[in-house]
């Protein structure tokens, strides 16, 4: 029986093993993490990630041959296939501070991982990392002297989170990267097999180990420039009457450009765009291509604008005042149908407004808990409120910030009635039905089109 140990069990470990599991009963699948209040929820019925469908998933195969546990170093000892899927987040100290990836986690488990084995072993990169991580990895894992011999492979992950099981189930691709020598390819072979257990053979692709890994950064920097860029447009929009909801579509129609990824918002957040864009830009830099990090730097600084920009339109409107004005604020979590908040623009926006002096309250259905560790040092300025009605009564602003589909259908007429006049409505995602709005009294605001005003 071949074991699965997977190093990390959170967004991408936790439900892309329990999918591995899932597909393939006759591999026994160990996900493993220091953090022992995440395994215990891995192994509750209270998963430590809200993911539409992850529960079935996690049932279908927990106990069988998928188990969650701390005992990192026997998982290590068993294995014959680890994915490392532990952090890697922006470094904050030292050189490349707030750019480079900080790979010490990755580094600490390779060398956990040469202490204990004492068999040969398969392992893959799943967290994203800079190019040629892996090269040092080999470094690391080839300095023991026992005989045992390790290969490297790389298996970037695409899902995206609040659909991570239908990307899971019908990937566009799986991607594996490992070296061209004979020992290489027999390890991708072992990983192209678990993935064939239910993903057609062609969308498996493989590739050398840097073109993997690159192309993963890559990925995530196209995705996020097409957000940047859509979200640029927006701006002029705002300033020309154009729609940008409009223009999306029609670009989008352009077989060349197609229509994914134009969807003007407040900004793009998530674990991996920023964080991916500034390790890119980082690796530029150190290669001395700097007009190349210069290019990617901006998609993220297109951001930082978009976020601040957002914000500067509310006081705007608001007659340069909300000091003192209750705002709240519709959504926390970076994106819907997670309860993820990490580099969500909700955290800048709720800060921004506090500068402002404004009485802040926000409502999310699944990311509060992750919203009161976010704004932990100003906590006691903020009000956290599960229900959107008691949240907008007596605000003088609504601020839509993650498009829940239960926004679309709440009452706006006795949201509206409960707000003090004149009463303001931002919908940083475009989610809303704004003429609606406008009919009922609000003045309404979105991203990248005409102002729907009553004043
Ligand atoms: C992303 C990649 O999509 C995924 O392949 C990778 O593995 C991890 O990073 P994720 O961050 O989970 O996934 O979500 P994604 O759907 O890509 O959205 C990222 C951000 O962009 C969200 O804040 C989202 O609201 C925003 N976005 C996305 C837009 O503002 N407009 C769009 O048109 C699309
Ligand atoms: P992602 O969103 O990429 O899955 P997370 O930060 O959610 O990243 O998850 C990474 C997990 O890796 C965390 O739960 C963390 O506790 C775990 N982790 C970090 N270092 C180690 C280690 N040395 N051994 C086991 N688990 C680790």
């Amino acid at each position: 029986m071949v074991k699965i140990l997977c190093i990390g069990a959170g967004y991408v470990g936790g439900p892309t093993m329990a999918m591995i599991a899932k597909k393939n009963p006759k591999v026994k699948v160990t996900v493993v993490d220091i953090n022992q209040k995440r395994i215990d929820a891995w192994n509750s019925d209270n998963l430590p990630i809200y993911e539409p469908g992850l529960d079935e998933v996690v049932k279908a195969a927990r106990g069988k041959n998928l188990f969650f546990s701390t005992n990192v170093d026997k998982g290590i000892k068993e294995a014959d296939i680890i994915f490392v899927s532990v952090n890697t987040p922006t470094k904050t100290f030292g050189h490349g501070a707030g750019c480079a990836a900080d790979l010490q986690y990755w580094e600490k488990c390779a060398r956990r991982i040469l202490e204990l084995s004492t068999s040969d072993k398969i392992v893959v990169e799943k967290s994203t990392l800079p190019v040629r991580t892996a090269a040092a990895m080999e470094r690391i894992l080839d300095s023991g002297k026992n005989g045992v011999h390790f290969d490297v492979l790389s298996n970037p992950e695409f899902l995206a989170e609040g659909t991570a099981i239908a990307d899971l189930e019908n990937p566009d691709r799986i991607l594996i990267g490992g070296h061209p020598t004979a020992r290489g390819k027999k390890a991708i072979k072992a990983l192209v097999d678990v993935y064939a257990a239910w993903v057609p053979k062609e969308k498996i692709l493989t590739t050398n180990l840097w073109s993997s890994e690159l192309s993963k950064l890559t990925a995530n920097a196209f995705l996020a420039q097409r957000v940047s860029s859509i979200n640029s447009i927006s701006a002029l929009c705002e300033a020309t009457d154009a729609d940008v909801g409009e223009v999306a579509r029609a670009i989008g129609m352009d077989s060349r450009i197609g229509p994914k990824f134009l969807k003007a918002s407040v900004g793009f957040g998530g674990s991996c765009f920023k964080k991916d864009i500034l390790n890119l830009v980082y690796l530029c830099e150190s290669y001395g291509l700097h007009e190349v990090a210069e290019y990617w730097r901006q998609v993220v600084k297109m951001n930082e604008y978009q976020e601040r920009r957002f914000v500067s339109r509310m006081l705007k409107e608001m007659f340069n005042t909300i000091a003192g004005k209750r705002i709240a604020l519709f959504g926390f979590a970076f994106k819907a149908d997670t309860g993820d908040t990490r580099e969500s623009p909700a955290i800048l926006i709720a800060r921004e407004l506090l500068e402002e002096n404004a009485e802040v309250v926000i409502t999310d259905p699944q990311a509060l808990e992750h919203a009161k560790i976010d704004l932990a040092d100003v906590i006691d300025r903020i009000n956290f409120e599960p229900d959107p009605y008691k949240a907008a009564k007596g605000a003088h602003a609504v601020a839509l910030l993650t498009e829940w589909k239960e926004y679309k259908t709440l009452d706006y007429q006795k949201i509206f009635d409960g707000m003090v006049q004149p009463a303001f409505l931002f919908d940083g995602r475009n989610h809303l039905d704004h003429k609606a709005l406008h009919k009922i009294g609000f003045n309404v605001y979105s991203i990248g089109k005409a102002a729907l005003k009553h004043i």
